[in-house]
């Protein structure tokens, strides 16, 4: 699996300044980018589609990890694939069909993962892991960036990894919401492959400090 990858979330950028916020996570040491799609339904916030993955894609070179709260992601598949996701995860509650959607994902390119709400039961992802390349952990209730992370969600963290391990599958699994460089050490150690990390990375108007986490993550992996 290699090593742990951090993968700061453009939610809580500027978004006036998309390219900029990019660049300046890849120069502060970020491994992907988590680029939060959210149409409103699904989730009741808002923010962009896959004009702005394909802008992202010629701002910079990090590996696009593109999570999609969106109603009926299968009908998007196409278009966030041509727009250059490396990564792209859907929610099990939005699609009738997680499996055909996760199929017609790696069928087009990206590397395909699944996630769910924090209420949902681990079980409702079981019979789709094998289908995954990474399975993505929500630590708060999708829709907004800097909420808290929700207690526990670490062990939610290393059961996926024990499922994963089990069925000798070796996805990355990555952890989205509330997580702060003091959380790091124990997600890691439940399993984390992945950390996201928005309104901790990117400060207010313009800032960016990754070293923290990095710090953080070195240390876990001690
Ligand atoms: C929430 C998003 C997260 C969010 C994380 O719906 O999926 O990616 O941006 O931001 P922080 O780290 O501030 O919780
Ligand atoms: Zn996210």
């Amino acid at each position: 699996m290699g090593p742990v990858k951090l993968a700061p979330s453009i939610l809580s950028a500027d978004f006036a300044r998309l390219g900029e916020a990019a660049r300046a996570v890849e120069r502060a040491g970020a491994d992907w980018l988590h680029v939060d799609v959210m149409d409103g339904h699904f989730v009741p916030n808002l923010t962009f589609g896959p004009k702005m993955v394909a802008d992202l894609r010629r701002a910079t070179a990090l590996p696009l990890d593109v999570h999609l709260m969106i109603e009926r992601p299968e009908e998007w598949v196409d278009r966030y694939a041509a727009a250059g996701a490396d990564w792209l995860v859907v929610h099990v509650e939005s699609t009738r069909d997680p499996a055909a959607t996760l199929r017609a994902i790696r069928q087009r390119g990206p590397r395909p993962g699944i996630t769910l709400r924090p209420g949902t039961p681990l079980e409702a992802i079981d019979p789709y892991l094998e289908l995954c390349d990474i399975v993505l952990v929500m630590s708060v209730e999708p829709g907004f960036g800097g909420q808290p992370f929700i207690d526990g969600s670490e062990r939610r963290v290393a059961e996926v990894a024990k499922a994963l391990r089990t069925r000798r599958h070796p996805a990355e699994v990555e952890v989205d919401g509330g997580v702060k460089p003091e959380l790091c050490g124990a997600l890691v150690r439940a399993g984390a492959t992945v950390l996201v990390a928005g309104s901790g990375v990117f400060l207010d108007p313009g800032g960016v400090d990754a070293a923290n986490y990095r710090a953080a993550v070195a240390t876990a992996k001690a």
